[in-house]
């Protein structure tokens, strides 16, 4: 049985998506702020280390950074509905530019939108 992580093209799959995402970080006015240091580089490799852990890859997350806990890592963080829809405008955006199959982007779509509704924490 194939994983996921694997029927969409392992590594280089993530990490295209999560470059592409970063790039849109990067220049959006409501998520660039929260990153002081601007270090997309170890943002991006933890966002993908997660994301390839969760659909079936190796679990070098989990080595490096423990129990994910991302309600928890993401409360020191003011993420509102419009937060939240710029997180997932920036997925969308990146998800256009990488290569997948329309029923491995509904799932990975729907798990997006409701891991990213979890983290809201602000009215
Ligand atoms: C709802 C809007 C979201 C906002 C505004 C947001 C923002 C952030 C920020 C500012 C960081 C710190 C970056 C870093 O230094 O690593 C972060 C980390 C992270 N986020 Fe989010 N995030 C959101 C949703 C999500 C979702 C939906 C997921 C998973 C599907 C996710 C997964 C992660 C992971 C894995 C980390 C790194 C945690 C760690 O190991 O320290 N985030 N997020």
């Amino acid at each position: 049985m194939s994983t996921f992580y694997e029927e969409v093209g392992g590594t280089e799959f993530f990490e295209e998506l999560v470059s592409g995402f970063y790039a849109v970080v990067a220049v959006d006015p409501i998520l660039s702020p929260m990153y002081p240091d601007k270090d997309w580089h170890a943002a991006a490799e933890r966002l993908q280390m997660f994301l390839e852990q969760y659909w079936g890859g190796p679990s070098t997350y989990s080595e490096m950074r423990g129990h994910p806990r991302l309600r928890m890592r993401h409360n020191q963080f003011f993420i509102d509905p419009k937060a939240k829809e710029a997180w997932l405008n920036a997925m969308a955006r990146a998800l256009d530019s990488v290569e997948i199959s329309r029923e491995h982007r509904a799932e990975l779509w729907n798990y997006l939108e409701l891991a990213a509704n979890s983290l809201v924490n602000q009215e």
